[in-house]
């Protein structure tokens, strides 16, 4: 009895101990340990000819996942606190948004995981080797609203051919937006790469959203598009640049309502 009682104690203040962050009322996987427990996930120094060595990096051979304008890092924090056997990286073209994942990353004590701050096509293209990763995730690309910047937008057929050809046979690619004019463009172009599919409702493990977008997206009542491919294995490198030079651009107009939205979304995210 009195064990018990002192058990119950024990598991009360534990939990008392347990510093878990929330945002947007969401919390945010793992906890925040005691400073002797940190680690560090920030990749500052990045090949300037050539590849990463992922082996090299993390210190072990396991299966990579990485997400690509990860932001603020939710959901490859995520994924690095429950699935510990999975190497991960994230990356960002803003520095302040690594900045606050570097944070999260070193605070919870993670060793499978890095960021770096690296264009999302250079990232692919230049710093992944090829056939290392089994899953590629990318969740709300910047549609980039104005006209003058739709051949900044990320997802083109450049960039799904640089993905097959840094995903291992069968690998995995995860696309979610809430534009649909931004989603009707990207099937059109995946399916020629991948094995693709639309997901109905929410991503199973995180039914209050994976990433800081799609919780403000869902507390908007907007509609988010998601889906998921396997890497169609029997297609060559010439097959990929065939692919690259026939598809259409991403030439397509947003919706107007996502605007003002997206406008001041930056600019508080650019302040927090
Ligand atoms: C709408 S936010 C989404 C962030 C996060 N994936 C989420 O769902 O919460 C778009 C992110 O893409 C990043 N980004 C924009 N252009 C990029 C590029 N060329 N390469 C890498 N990241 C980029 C932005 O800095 C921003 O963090």
């Amino acid at each position: 009895m009195r064990l018990t009682l002192r058990k119950r104690t024990g598991n009360l203040q534990d939990r008392k101990r347990r510093k878990i962050e929330r945002e947007f009322g969401v919390p945010i996987a793992g906890e925040i340990l005691d400073p002797q427990h940190w680690t560090q996930t920030a990749l500052k120094k990045l090949p300037l000819d050539g590849n990463l060595d992922i082996q090299e990096l993390f210190g072990r051979s396991a299966p990579l996942v990485v997400d690509v304008g990860c932001g603020n890092g939710r959901f490859i924090l995520g994924s690095s606190v429950w699935r510990e056997s999975f190497d991960h990286l994230g990356a960002d073209i803003l520095p302040v948004v690594i900045r606050y994942a570097t944070r999260r990353g070193n605070q919870r004590g993670l060793n499978n995981v890095r960021f770096l701050v690296a264009d999302g096509l250079k990232f692919v293209e230049k710093l992944l080797p090829k056939g290392s990763v089994s899953e590629l995730h990318c969740y709300h690309p910047q549609p980039y609203h104005a006209p003058e910047k739709s051949l900044e937008r990320l997802l083109t057929p450049r960039f799904m051919a640089a993905v097959h050809r840094v995903l291992v046979p069968d690998g995995q690619i995860f696309l979610q937006t809430d534009s649909k004019a931004y989603w009707d463009y990207t099937k059109s172009i995946t399916s020629h790469f991948f094995n693709f599919s639309e997901r109905i409702g929410c991503w199973p493990d995180s039914p209050r959203g994976r990433t800081r977008r799609e919780i403000l997206a869902i507390k908007r009542g907007m509609t988010i598009y998601r889906g998921s491919g396997t890497k169609l294995n029997h297609l060559h490198e010439d097959d990929l640049q065939k692919l690259e030079s026939d598809l259409p651009m991403p030439l397509f107009t947003t919706e107007s309502y996502l605007h003002k939205l997206d406008y001041e979304e930056n600019l508080t995210r650019q302040r927090e």
